[in-house]
């Protein structure tokens, strides 16, 4: 049965893919990926809830698929517009630790804040969509550091690939 967490949750990733034009590259199969990533590499410090909505938020405001490294900054803008519906169950700490995570990812390797970082990293682990294989050295946690210097063990924890990473969809 889904928790009322998980009803929330729901809603955000519709108001998400809701007139989404981006394609698959930073759409919604990242954003569930990023989602399980993150739930992975959550040690009991880390706000899950943080971690699961800056899934579905963090590329919400990307102009194109390029580097685009104003999209951060512009989600931490967008965010409060949703403070009233959409978000308004969270508390004032999780909403301010969403808008960091989502500010900072574009621009910030790492933080100090673990739910920050968690959310840094999730994303990170993505990459291979792309092509790029995650450096180690630019990990902001320590699993996502060993989940980057050990892809096998990060495959065999998600139960993918590296073939299944491969992206050769037009976007
Ligand atoms: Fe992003
Ligand atoms: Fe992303």
């Amino acid at each position: 049965m889904k928790s009322i967490i998980d009803s929330h949750i729901d809603k955000v990733k519709q108001f998400s893919n809701e007139g989404w034009s981006l394609g698959v590259c930073h759409g919604v199969s990242h954003w569930e990926r990023v989602e399980r990533n993150g739930l992975l590499l959550a040690t009991d410090e880390v706000n899950r809830t943080v971690v699961r909505l800056f899934a579905y938020l963090h590329d919400k405001w990307r102009v194109d698929n390029e580097e685009d490294l104003e999209h951060g900054k512009r989600a931490a803008e967008n965010l409060p517009a949703l403070r009233g519906t959409l978000l308004a169950w969270l508390t004032d700490e999780e909403f301010a630790l969403l808008c960091k995570a989502c500010e900072l990812h574009t621009v910030c390797h790492s933080t100090g804040n673990l739910t920050i970082d968690t959310c840094f990293d999730a994303d990170r682990l993505d990459l291979m969509r792309v092509g790029i294989i995650p450096d180690p050295e630019k990990m902001a946690t320590e699993c996502g550091k060993q989940y980057a210097a050990n892809m096998e063990l990060f495959y065999a924890d998600t139960g993918t690939n590296e073939e299944y990473y491969f992206f050769d969809e037009e976007y």
